[in-house]
């Protein structure tokens, strides 16, 4: 079968199309033909060394990935071949806590990831795909997604509204974006640009603004707030926004905490968080049980996931150019 390796530590000159042997299931396992994969920031800080793949290469990158059932292993009764389904982000990571041994085995990382024909995984993480969604569409779920239905929905408490403050148009913004809208919430968000700003004007945002323009974004939410301040903020950002994040949510508000897009550490006013009784959350993707949810809600609401860009297999490095770009709008999907 055909697969992409990360083969090496020089970016993206070590990114292979490499002929592998395609595995097979084992007991309590199924073998999947998948159909589409797609990037997330850090399959691309993966790929190019920021954080760097833990565990031997070569390795095959990509936790996202949607397909067809095409063995099944021993002891597998409630599946069937051909059946459409998408893997979760951490397979082993049914329902309640997080547990290490969940983020062990999270794909794409720790072991093998999803840009690949063929993978096995066990049967008991498998998750469904809605009729009205494309395999395509289906793969960009398992880490964005979920990511952002778990801090809205789950940690956030989002409720008819309230006001949320979005960073960005990346993929977890964009699902915030579209879960935000259907339940009711008033979005603010902020963006590199005009052409991207009318883009989340398009998907339902309240109001915009462009923080390449003016760096001082924090003062725009407070603006926009009567003085009072966001109740939620998704914070893809990191350590550069995490303070303007602080500062733009009300008393008593909620700051899911989940993105590195400045650094994985920094300079943190911490005596914001107590004196506004601010609720921070750090927020890791989320369980099969919260997948599950997530898909029940955009089912009921045919929200279909917002696609940038498609790729092939053979042309991954352009995937990966894309997503470093920052041009992108939603999620950048390969086909297998
Ligand atoms: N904790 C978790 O479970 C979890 C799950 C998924 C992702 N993440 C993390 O969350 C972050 C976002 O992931 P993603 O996959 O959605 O990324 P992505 O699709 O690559 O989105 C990146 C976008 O964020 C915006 N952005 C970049 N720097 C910014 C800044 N300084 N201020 C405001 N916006 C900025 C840009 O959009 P504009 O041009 O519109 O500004 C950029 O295109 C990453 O750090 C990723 O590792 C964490």
């Amino acid at each position: 079968m055909k697969a992409i390796q990360i083969t090496g530590t020089d970016g993206f000159d070590s990114l292979k199309l490499n002929d592998i042997p395609t595995p097979e299931p084992g007991h309590g396992e199924v073998l999947i033909r998948v159909r589409a994969t797609c990037l997330n920031f850090r399959d691309y800080m993966n790929v190019v060394g920021i954080r760097g793949i833990t565990g031997p290469i070569p390795r095959v990158p990509c936790s996202d990935g949607a397909g067809e059932i095409a063995a099944l292993g021993e002891g597998v009764a409630n599946w069937r071949i051909g059946e459409r389904v998408v893997v979760p982000f951490m397979p082993q990571w049914l329902d309640g806590e997080m547990l290490p041994s969940h983020q062990g085995a999270a794909l794409g990382a720790h072991v093998d990831g999803m840009m690949r024909e063929y993978a096995v995984v066990p049967a008991s993480c498998l998750v469904h795909v809605p009729d009205y969604l494309t395999l395509e569409e289906a793969s960009t779920l398992p880490c964005a997604a979920v990511t952002a239905w778990h801090a809205l929905m789950v940690r956030g408490q989002l409720k008819a509204g309230e006001t949320l403050l979005l960073l960005g148009t990346g993929g977890v913004s964009v699902f915030a974006l579209q879960l935000a809208k259907i339940a009711g919430a008033r979005v603010l968000a902020i963006t590199s640009s005009e052409e991207k700003a009318a883009q989340l004007k398009a998907l339902g945002a309240e109001q915009v603004h462009n923080y390449r323009q003016d760096p001082a974004w924090d003062d725009w939410v407070l603006s926009q707030t009567d003085g009072v301040g966001v109740d939620k903020v998704v914070e893809v950002g990191g350590p550069d926004t995490l303070n303007k994040s602080l500062r733009s949510v009300r008393f008593g508000g909620h700051v899911a905490l989940i993105g590195v897009l400045t650094g994985t550490s920094g300079e943190i006013q911490t005596v914001q968080i107590l004196r506004k009784n601010i609720r921070l959350d750090g927020v890791y993707v989320g369980s099969r049980a919260m997948f599950m949810d997530l898909l029940k809600c955009m089912s009921a609401h045919e929200m279909r996931p917002v696609i940038d860009s498609t790729f092939t297999l053979s042309e991954a490095v352009d995937a990966f150019k894309r997503i470093e770009s920052g041009q992108h709008v939603g999620k950048i999907v390969v086909k297998c």
